[in-house]
């Protein structure tokens, strides 16, 4: 869309592609962050998802926290983020595994019970959504703990890896505000 041609510019001119059909967006997402354009994706996460029903924020950690905090922000709710390591003791925690193809190694996703319950409904908001692994192992969380996903809302969507079509067919409210369509020959190729 067109709000968010600032964050496809910035994609296109800073945004850098690797082997795998990776992209690295270290200068403004995953490493430097650029709060100002944080700050209108938040606000177009807002817009679009202004018609659910929303009483917390979910993420996991660590990329996931900026993006998942502004819109926490902006809506005045609390941000929960999912922990990739088990703590010491696991009462009171939910877990589930995930599959990492960019790592290739399994790892554990959990989140305490007092921060996830039944009756909340859930918006999870996350930097990148490519297989959808993470996306599955917060679905499967959120079915454990009762609470209800009210939407999924990534800043990039890589489309060539097909969890975004995964997550629409299960009728998960969905919203990726840049969508890869190709990085093949190290080119990045931008729906829209
Ligand atoms: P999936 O969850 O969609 O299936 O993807 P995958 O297992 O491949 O993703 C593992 C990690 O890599 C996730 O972050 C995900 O956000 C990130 N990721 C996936 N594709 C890309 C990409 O093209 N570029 C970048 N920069 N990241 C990508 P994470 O490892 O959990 O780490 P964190 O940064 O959130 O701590
Ligand atoms: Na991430
Ligand atoms: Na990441």
């Amino acid at each position: 869309e067109k709000d968010m041609q600032q964050l496809k510019e910035r994609i296109l001119r800073d945004g850098k592609c690797f082997e795998g059909g990776i992209l690295k967006v270290d200068n403004f997402i995953n490493h430097q962050m650029d709060p100002i354009l944080m700050k209108s994706m938040a606000v177009e996460f807002v817009r679009r998802f202004a018609s659910r029903d929303i009483n917390k924020i979910l993420t996991i950690e660590a990329s996931g926290i900026a993006p998942a905090i502004m819109v926490g922000y902006l809506l005045e709710l609390p941000v929960v983020f999912a922990k990739k390591k088990k703590p010491s003791t696991m009462e009171n925690m939910l877990a589930t595994k995930v599959f990492s193809f960019t790592k290739n190694n399994t790892y554990d996703v959990c989140v305490c019970k007092d921060y996830l319950q039944p009756g909340d409904k859930v918006l999870f908001i996350d930097d990148f959504l490519a297989n959808g692994n993470a996306a599955k192992g917060v679905m499967d969380l959120v079915r454990q703990s009762g609470a209800e996903l009210a939407g999924m809302g990534f800043l990039i969507e890589k489309a060539f890896q097909h969890g975004g079509d995964y997550l629409r067919a299960q009728g998960i409210h969905v919203e990726s505000l840049a969508v890869i369509e190709s990085l093949d020959g190290c080119r990045i190729t931008l729906k829209d």
